[in-house]
């Protein structure tokens, strides 16, 4: 290796394309802590705030929600179909406790790449092995392919003449117990950042209402959408504002195997991504019934709906439209900017390596949106050969296509030449200065191939980066 090949003599400083939280600049303190003194500064408000929570949630703001929903995607706002939530992560858990049995519920389908942290979630709530792979196209999660896989696990159960196994759990009358699970992040998904078109969704509610699945959709990131054209300072640049899922499910009626009218979606919703991660509160929204039976769930019957503070500052934030507003002339700015500055490093840096990138054009319109932009190494090395010395010389901490492959079933769909880089962490500088050392890491790589799979040859998954980091 020539000596201006060579790695940098000291460790540089480390960068986190990995970790995918908002960037500092983008949480809203003053306009929360302004929020919690208005809330908190009457007794009137402030004394039911601060007490145990109503099991839907704190009122006010199950119907801000509503309006606010209602207006963003043109359906009629009913508070009954919304439970506020303490968070897309905790909420999930609550779903799979509710209206799912490890006996019952025969496996689940998970889009894949996937966002790797629901795996845990989907094993705590007993589905270790029986996590299946949905791979996506171009478009985003394949339906078709999805159904061959799960006609095929249908069919192999009858072959089997299994009885129909007694479910653990007794679901009582507000709750039910779903065949399937479908998880999906229907927009700018983590890890993909592919979104689905309008056919696909629709696609994807008859196929659940036909094997009585639940898609749980985890649409975390629906709010933070721009165009991929035209000026990065325009203030509100326009969205897709796609149809949910569970907007859909409802507008087809109940299905003929549901008559109690849970429906077969139910959208995961967060204010992580809009607010801060820190607020820990979120909300899902369904059908009156799932709403219902999910308000149900043990723990929130004890405790209350979670979050209920941090619901009523939200709550506020929704009534003066401050919230509504920093997303607009804030967050999708910023993220919009961040997101052409590093895709712009990525086609002066990496493009000229083989490294390609994807990007959804839906509709005539090119929007993209979320924190993430998933790479394809078409020239080699693998995604883990690049992530294990990107950290070794560079120290630079980044997604490897593997980690996203649903656990289990890995041979389902394979990401072994991926890796995934997140720009809303990571100061702007930090997002060209990575790009450009993961280029030129890449180039001494490509060069030197037998060196790096021996310099990184004991490296395990213990030393790999962890959930902590993320
Ligand atoms: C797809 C997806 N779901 C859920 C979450 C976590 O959401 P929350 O903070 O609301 O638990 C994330 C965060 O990165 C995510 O990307």
């Amino acid at each position: 290796m020539s000596s201006s090949d060579a790695p940098p003599p000291t460790k540089p400083k480390q960068i986190n394309l990995l970790r995918g939280w908002p960037s500092p600049h983008l949480l809203p303190a003053d306009l929360l802590s302004a929020a919690c003194q208005r809330v908190l500064a009457d007794p009137v408000e402030s004394v039911p705030i601060l007490q145990y929570a109503p099991d839907p949630g704190y009122q006010p703001l199950r119907e801000r929600l509503a309006q606010w929903l209602g207006q963003h995607y043109g359906v009629e706002p009913d508070a009954n179909r919304i439970c506020i939530t303490g968070g897309a992560s905790q909420n999930l858990a609550c779903i799979l406790q509710s209206f799912t049995d490890p006996h019952y519920t025969r496996a689940v389908w998970m889009v894949a790449p996937c966002y790797h942290l629901s795996f845990g979630m989907f094993e705590d709530a007993g589905f270790a092995g029986r996590l299946r792979a949905a791979p996506e196209d171009d478009e985003g999660l394949d339906v078709e392919e999805l159904e061959r896989r799960l006609a095929a696990w249908e069919s192999a159960e009858k072959l089997g003449s299994h009885q129909e196994p007694k479910p653990f759990k007794n679901p009582g009358p507000y709750r039910k117990l779903y065949r399937h699970i479908i998880y999906v992040v229907p927009t700018c998904s983590n890890p993909s950042g592919k979104t689905l078109s309008v056919q696909r969704r629709e696609s994807l509610v008859k196929l659940a209402r036909k094997y009585d699945a639940l898609v749980v959709c985890d649409d975390v990131y629906e709010f933070l959408q721009w165009p991929l054209e035209g000026p990065t300072t325009a203030q509100r640049p326009p969205e897709m504002r796609l149809p949910r899922l569970c907007d859909i499910d409802m507008s087809l009626g109940r299905a003929e195997i549901d008559p109690q009218g849970f429906g077969h979606t139910v959208s995961n919703g967060s204010f992580s991504k809009i607010a801060g991660p820190g607020v820990r509160t979120g909300w899902a929204e369904g059908t009156p019934a799932f709403a219902l039976g999910l308000s149900k769930t043990a723990s929130s019957m004890s405790g209350g709906a979670p979050s209920q503070l941090c619901a009523a500052m939200l709550a506020d934030l929704l009534r003066t439209g401050e919230l509504a507003n920093f997303i607009d002339t804030k967050t999708r700015p910023a993220l919009q900017r961040r997101h052409r500055i590093m895709m712009n490093a990525v086609k002066q840096y990496l493009a000229p390596l083989g490294v390609v990138s994807q990007e959804s054009s839906i509709q005539g319109q090119s929007i993209y949106g979320g924190y993430f932009v998933w790479l394809t190494l078409t020239q080699g090395p693998s995604g883990l050969l690049v992530s294990d010395a990107a950290l070794r010389e560079e120290n630079i901490v980044l997604g490897r296509g593997n980690m996203f492959a649903v656990r289990g079933d890995e041979e389902g769909a394979k990401f072994d030449n991926a890796i995934r880089l997140c720009f809303s962490w990571e100061p702007e500088e930090a997002l060209i200065d990575g790009v450009r050392r993961l280029g030129l890491l890449l180039q001494r790589m490509q060069a030197n191939v037998g060196y790096y799979e021996k310099l990184v040859a004991g490296v395990t998954d213990s030393d790999r980066p962890v959930s902590s980091w993320v």
